[in-house]
């Protein structure tokens, strides 16, 4: 038995073609770009983009925006080759088992639930913020209490500590139950979200340019210090380290373009579909996020987000410093809300085709893989992911949460840039519909930025990263080694 067994292309494609008893095939390039849009734009341009700003980087935020996106890009094109020539469900887990192998390939998938379930957690902990925003700015009532809607990690202004994030929870446990129904209906609400998300990113650009202050802007790099904040952690705050250490806290923002990677099996024609999905979703979201920074540390200061703009930072900015715009930050509060739904339910919808394909290889418990036989959904791998998923909702403050998603995607971004390089020497004649251009320069330039970022999120967050992984490697020489199917010649 060897954890370096691979598993092989013709097996993974007579996998995908035997369709009849997996999941349905019914998304076209368009609604694949949509859920891109759909996963992409949320919680690290309306929540992170501030916490970016107020820790590392002030306005210099959208530079970090800019390494970001170039990182994503590079990993991007890797990401296309690899989906356009194994068009399974599983993402990056899939090709890690077809080039480097069933222990690495593991390790991704162990890897992937921190971009997937802890992401998801993440956006969870977003909504709640802006929920309580809709309460106060929208029906004028009150707010729920601090200790409902918070971590017991966490303490208010006035000393109240959290005891459990409950809007979190429960809107993590809605989606789950809409996934369950099924991914063509999911689509189509997705699609009706994603309009509307990138309006109200229009309008905020638009109209917010109006208001940008350029004394906010005066020092657009900050000088290089040690900000030290409320919970008392220190942030390499301005110069290159800010910038870096903005670029790994934003990356969040980007996290999603593959997610649509993992709809491969569900995808009509893969091979010219999914290069479009994901390179499309990631060129509009990049130039809007620039912009959309750009204008928010005009309108408001790294002060505000550093006290009480740090929650649900856009519409206090219109609240506090667009005057007559009160509608548009009641808007947004709203679009918003819908919009970060929207990128919760596709990364629930991520992990749980992880989950499934990690379950069909016997890797994880059979339970993992086993599909509604109506709605054709891995109903109960739904489940499970609600269970973990709710778990880091309810109990681990947002910042923590975004870091953990932000490293380990980085993570999983080098490991499939390698990928690609492997995969050329090991299978050169494989078809390949889409091919990463200038490999292997393209692949090595990807892992450089994404390692520069990781560089950025600093050690606290290596560690928690290393202990992640750690526990992962316990677990698959306890079981998954044993029960794997490649090893045990059932496949
Ligand atoms: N990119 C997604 C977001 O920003 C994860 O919420």
């Amino acid at each position: 038995m060897s954890i370096w067994k691979r598993k092989s292309i013709d097996l993974l494609l007579a996998e995908a073609a035997d369709s009849e008893k997996g999941l349905k095939r019914t998304l076209t390039a368009w609604t694949l770009v949509a859920l891109g849009i759909g996963a992409i734009i949320g919680a690290g341009l309306f929540v992170r983009t501030a916490a970016a700003a107020a820790n590392s980087a002030g306005p210099s935020v959208t530079i970090g925006f800019i390494v970001a996106a170039i990182g994503c890009a590079l990993a991007g094109l890797c990401y296309a080759e690899l989906s356009s020539s194994i068009p399974i469900a599983g993402s990056a887990y899939t090709y890690t088992y077809a080039t480097m192998g069933e222990f690495l390939a593991w390790i991704i998938g162990w890897d992937l639930i921190l971009e997937y379930a802890v992401g998801a957690a993440t956006v969870g902990i977003a909504w709640s913020e802006y929920l309580n925003n809709l309460l106060v700015n929208v029906f004028h009532v009150s707010p729920i209490p601090y200790e409902w809607c918070h971590s017991p990690f966490q303490t208010s202004a006035d000393g109240v500590s959290g005891i459990i994030n409950l809007p979190a929870l429960f809107i993590v446990g809605a989606l789950s139950l809409l996934l369950i129904r099924g991914t063509q209906e999911s689509a189509f609400v997705n699609g009706i979200i994603v309009v509307l998300k990138v309006a109200i990113v229009i309008l905020i650009i638009i109209i917010g340019w109006q208001f940008i202050n350029p004394v906010n802007h005066a020092e657009y790099i900050p000088k290089s210090t040690i900000y030290t904040d409320k919970s008392g952690l220190d942030h390499h705050f301005g110069g290159i380290p800010g910038i870096l250490g903005a670029a790994g806290t934003v990356f969040f923002a980007f996290i999603g373009f593959d997610a649509v990677s993992t709809a491969a099996q569900e995808t009509k024609n893969p091979k010219r579909d999914m290069p479009i999905g994901i390179l499309g979703s990631l060129a509009v979201c990049t130039v809007l996020y620039i912009l959309f920074a750009h204008v928010l540390t005009g309108v408001a200061t790294v002060e505000d987000f550093r006290g009480e703009g740090g929650e649900a930072s856009v519409a206090y900015a219109i609240q506090k410093y667009m005057v007559g715009y009160e509608w548009l930050g009641q808007f947004v509060t709203v679009a918003i809300l819908a919009g970060f739904s929207s990128v919760i339910l596709v990364m629930l919808l991520g992990q749980s085709r992880v989950f499934y394909s990690m379950g069909n290889d016997g890797l994880l418990p059979k339970v993992f893989s086993e599909v509604h036989p109506k709605y054709k959904t891995p109903y109960k791998a739904n489940m499970i992911i609600f269970v973990i998923v709710g778990l880091f909702a309810a109990f681990v403050p947002g910042d923590i949460v975004g870091d953990m998603t932000s490293i380990g995607t980085l993570f999983a971004f080098i490991l499939v840039c390698i990928s690609v390089i492997v995969l050329r020497k090991t299978n050169p004649d494989m078809k390949r519909e889409f091919k990463t251009p200038l490999v292997p320069f393209v692949p090595i330039l990807g892992v450089g930025v994404c390692l520069a970022m990781v560089y950025g999120l600093g050690w606290p967050n290596w560690l928690r990263l290393f202990a992640w992984m750690a526990i992962g490697v316990v677990i698959y020489f306890g079981y998954s080694k044993k029960n794997s199917k490649l090893n045990n010649g059932q496949q």
